[in-house]
């Protein structure tokens, strides 16, 4: 079977111009992601994990490397290359990321905020709310909650409404930045059992994880990174 996601010699580097710096923040990153199937992508802080799905995410533009999607119809973009508004599209329709922190958008209650990505889709109101309920009892969000707009939530909390609206919708690549993180051992549970339901539907996932009986439960593959070597100096870039 073909891998839904390629990714081959990808390295991304920020060039911090007023010290004249170039800080790697990963570097020669090979993967693959099959469908149904999970790759964890592990490695010691600073290794450039969170770069990679940023990367992939295009949240951030690689330097060099490919990044090769295969979509529902065989197509294959590199998402290195892709348009903003093919990137756009596909984060819309096919591409799902749950990242390490709740970007809150603010003034919308907790339940329309995980509802979102089910009603973007087409799907019905009522249908996406009851969903989106059943996600936020199942990850222990107190009912009283769901009415107020997260700004104001704990750490915990925040991380809970991320991840009910990460994994609301089935996208056929979901992107996991430490999805269990801030969570206790019942809603981790919780969350494990949840992932292995997802990717029974087949959907391809990559996940970073720190804890290794997580990454024995859960990962097909397992991609290590170790940190890209330290800052060089920018030579005539900055002088000149
Ligand atoms: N926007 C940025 N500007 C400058 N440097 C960055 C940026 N994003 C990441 N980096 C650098 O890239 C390196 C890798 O960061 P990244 O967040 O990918 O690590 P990580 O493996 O996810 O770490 P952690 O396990 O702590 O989450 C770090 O040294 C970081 O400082
Ligand atoms: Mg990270």
């Amino acid at each position: 079977m073909q891998p839904v996601l390629k990714v081959e010699a990808l390295s991304k580097q920020f060039q911090l111009y007023e010290q004249g710096k170039l800080i790697p923040s990963c570097a020669d990153v090979h993967l693959e992601v099959q469908a149904g199937a999970l790759t964890a992508l592990i490695g010691p802080t600073g290794a450039g994990k969170s770069s990679v799905l940023k990367c992939i995410h295009r949240t951030y533009l690689p330097t060099s490397g490919r990044m090769l999607y295969r979509d529902r119809d065989n197509h294959v973009t590199d998402l290195a290359l892709a348009s903003e508004h093919r990137i756009l599209e596909l984060r819309h329709s096919d591409i799902g990321f749950v990242t390490q922190f709740l970007h809150c958008l603010p003034r919308k209650a907790a339940l329309d905020v995980v509802a979102e990505p089910l009603l973007a889709r087409g799907e019905g109101a009522g249908g996406a709310r009851e969903r989106a309920a059943e996600l936020l009892a199942l990850l222990n969000v107190p009912e009283r909650l769901w009415g107020v707009p997260p700004a104001t939530f704990s750490g915990g909390e925040k991380q809970r409404v991320n991840l009910a609206r990460g994994l609301i919708a089935r996208p056929r690549l979901l992107l996991l930045d430490e999805p269990t993180a801030s969570l206790d051992p019942a809603t981790t549970g919780r969350v494990v059992d949840l992932i292995e339901r997802i990717k029974a539907e087949g959907v391809a996932m990559l996940a970073i994880f720190h804890q290794p009986e997580l990454v024995n439960r859960l990962a097909d593959r397992v991609v290590e990174l170790t940190p890209p070597v330290a800052a060089t100096e920018l030579l005539e870039t900055c002088t000149s």
